[in-house]
């Protein structure tokens, strides 16, 4: 079997997250681990819950709003719907908050733990149409393993 982008980073951020389980360090490596593994982004990162929305937490790309209300902006919906979306083009979305001028479309993907939302993987693109279907896959797997790895237990949801 060929293995695309992303059965080689979701392995290799398999192996990251095996040694360490703290949510700071292990997010922070995933979110370098996506933007040195994937072309055409321009952010990637995550939004952690914190006492009811949503806080910035850690990324790679260009500084980014600090806090979103649940139901606010592409992450906020996610967590409001409790599902992925994926926004071909961010000038479409109503509400889409813009941290970056030159992003263009965008995935957001919810994240559980202990039967709980805990925040999102948020990607930013400075091109149309960067994500389809194969991208919804491969960034929902990556959530799985996040989800079998990492220790939310700190935040204060
Ligand atoms: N565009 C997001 C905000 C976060 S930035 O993309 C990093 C949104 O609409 O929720």
């Amino acid at each position: 079997m060929k293995m695309n982008d992303y059965d080689l980073m979701n392995k290799q951020a398999e192996l990251l997250l095996e040694d360490e389980r703290d949510y700071v360090p292990a997010l922070a490596n995933i979110s370098a681990l996506i933007f040195e593994s994937l072309d055409r982004l321009n952010w990637a990162g995550f939004y952690l819950m914190d006492r009811g929305s949503l806080l910035l937490g850690p990324f790679q790309g260009r500084v980014a709003c600090i806090r979103i209300q649940v139901g606010k902006g592409v992450c906020g919906t996610a967590v409001d719907e409790d599902r992925s979306i994926v926004v071909p083009d961010v000038h479409e979305f109503p509400g889409h908050i813009a941290c970056d001028s030159a992003s263009e479309s965008e995935i957001v993907v919810p994240i559980h733990w202990g039967g709980q939302t805990v925040g999102v993987l948020d990607i930013d693109s400075p091109v149309k149409e960067r994500f389809g279907e194969a991208e919804k896959e491969g960034f929902e797997e990556l959530v799985r393993i996040i989800e079998k790895y990492v220790d939310f237990s700190r935040l204060i949801l």
